[in-house]
C-alpha cells in the first residue's frame, strides 16, 4: 500500500484564504491593516528567493509588506538601528530577519533586539521560553505548518510516539516542544544519534529536519507512520537540478501511512504561518 499524500499546497491555500478574510475584516471593521517588514542583509540568491515570495504573499492577503534590503558588510549598529525603528513603528506588526547573516553580525544579539511581540518567527529568546513552558508565544513558522498539518491528518496527536530528526533551534526543537504540548512521546534524535534507524521505526510520526538530502530511507519508517518532511535540498540528478526532501520519497511512501511531498508539502505552509503569525501579532497589538 502506498502512503496518502499530505497536500501542503493545497492547505497553505486554504490557510492563506482565511488569513485574507480576516485581514479584509480588520480593514472594514476597524481599518487596521497588518503589516510586515523583512530583513535581508546581502545577495544570498536562496535568501532572495525567500524573501521576494515572503513579499508578494503578503501583499496577496492584503497586508502591508515592506523590504530592506541591505548591502552584505552592513555593520551591527545600523541593522539594530533599522529594527529599533521597525520595533516603534506602529504600521508594522511583524518583522522578520532573513538567516543567516553574514558572519560578521551576531545574529543571537540581532534577533533579541527585535520586539518579542513582533517577532514573526518566534525565534526572540522570550518566546523560546515561552514555548518551552506551555505560554502564549509567537510560535516559529516552519514547525507549526508541520503541526497543522499533523492535526489535520489525525485529529489528536495524544501519545503518539513522535522521532524529530534534527535539532536545531529554527524546526528541531520548536518542533518538539509543540509536539509534546500536543501530549506525544517525543524524542530528538539527530547526527549522533545511535541507531538511528531503529529510534526512526517506533516512530507514530516521524519529522525529518536534518538538511540531508534523502537521508530517511523506507526501511527507517514504521509501517503505518505519518511522514512529515521539512527538507529542502537542492540536488544534481540526470545532469539537472532538484528539489528533494531530507526523505527518500520513493521509498517512504511505501511503507508509511501518509507523507509529504517536496516540493508541495511543509514549504508552501512556512509561508502561510507566517501570515498567520503577523495576523495574530496585529490582532494581538490592537487588543
Ligand atoms: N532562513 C531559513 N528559514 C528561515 C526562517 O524560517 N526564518 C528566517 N528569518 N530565516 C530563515
Amino acid at each position: 500500500m502506498t502512503a496518502a499524500i499530505i497536500d501542503g499546497k493545497a492547505f497553505a491555500a486554504k490557510v492563506r484564504g482565511e488569513v485574507a478574510a480576516h485581514v479584509a475584516r480588520l480593514k472594514e471593521e476597524h481599518g487596521i491593516q497588518p503589516g510586515l517588514a523583512v530583513v535581508l542583509v546581502g545577495e544570498d540568491p536562496a535568501s532572495q528567493v525567500y524573501v521576494s515570495s515572503k513579499g508578494k504573499s503578503t501583499v496577496e492577503v492584503g497586508m502591508k509588506s515592506v523590504e530592506h534590503k541591505l548591502p552584505a558588510d552592513t555593520s551591527e549598529a545600523d541593522l539594530l538601528a533599522l529594527i529599533a525603528r521597525l520595533n516603534a513603528d506602529s504600521s508594522i506588526h511583524g518583522i522578520l530577519v532573513q538567516l543567516p547573516l553574514p558572519g560578521h553580525l551576531n545574529s543571537e544579539l540581532v534577533i533579541n533586539s527585535i520586539d518579542p511581540a513582533k517577532d514573526v518567527d518566534g525565534f526572540h529568546i522570550s518566546n523560546v521560553g515561552l514555548l518551552g513552558t506551555g505560554q502564549k508565544s509567537m510560535v516559529p513558522c516552519t514547525p507549526l505548518g508541520c503541526l497543522m498539518m499533523l492535526r489535520d491528518h489525525h485529529g489528536s496527536l495524544a501519545g503518539l510516539n513522535a522521532v524529530v530528526v534534527g535539532r536545531s533551534n529554527i524546526v528541531g526543537k520548536p518542533m518538539a516542544q509543540l509536539l509534546l504540548g500536543d501530549s506525544c512521546t517525543v524524542t530528538i534524535a539527530h547526527s549522533r544519534t545511535k541507531d538511528l534507524a531503529a529510534v526512526c521505526r517506533g516512530a507514530d510520526i516521524l519529522v525529518a529536519a536534518v538538511g540531508r538530502p534523502e537521508m530517511i530511507t523506507g526501511d527507517m519508517v514504521k509501517p503505518g507512520a505519518t511522514v512529515i518532511d521539512v527538507g529542502i535540498n537542492r540536488i544534481e540528478r540526470d545532469g539537472k537540478g532538484k528539489l528533494v526532501g531530507d526523505v527518500h520519497f520513493d521509498s517512504a511512501k511505501e511503507v508509511a501511512g501518509a507523507i509529504t511531498p517536496v516540493p508541495g508539502g511543509v514549504g508552501p505552509m512556512t509561508i502561510a504561518c507566517l501570515l498567520a503569525n503577523t495576523l495574530t501579532a496585529c490582532c494581538r497589538a490592537n487588543g
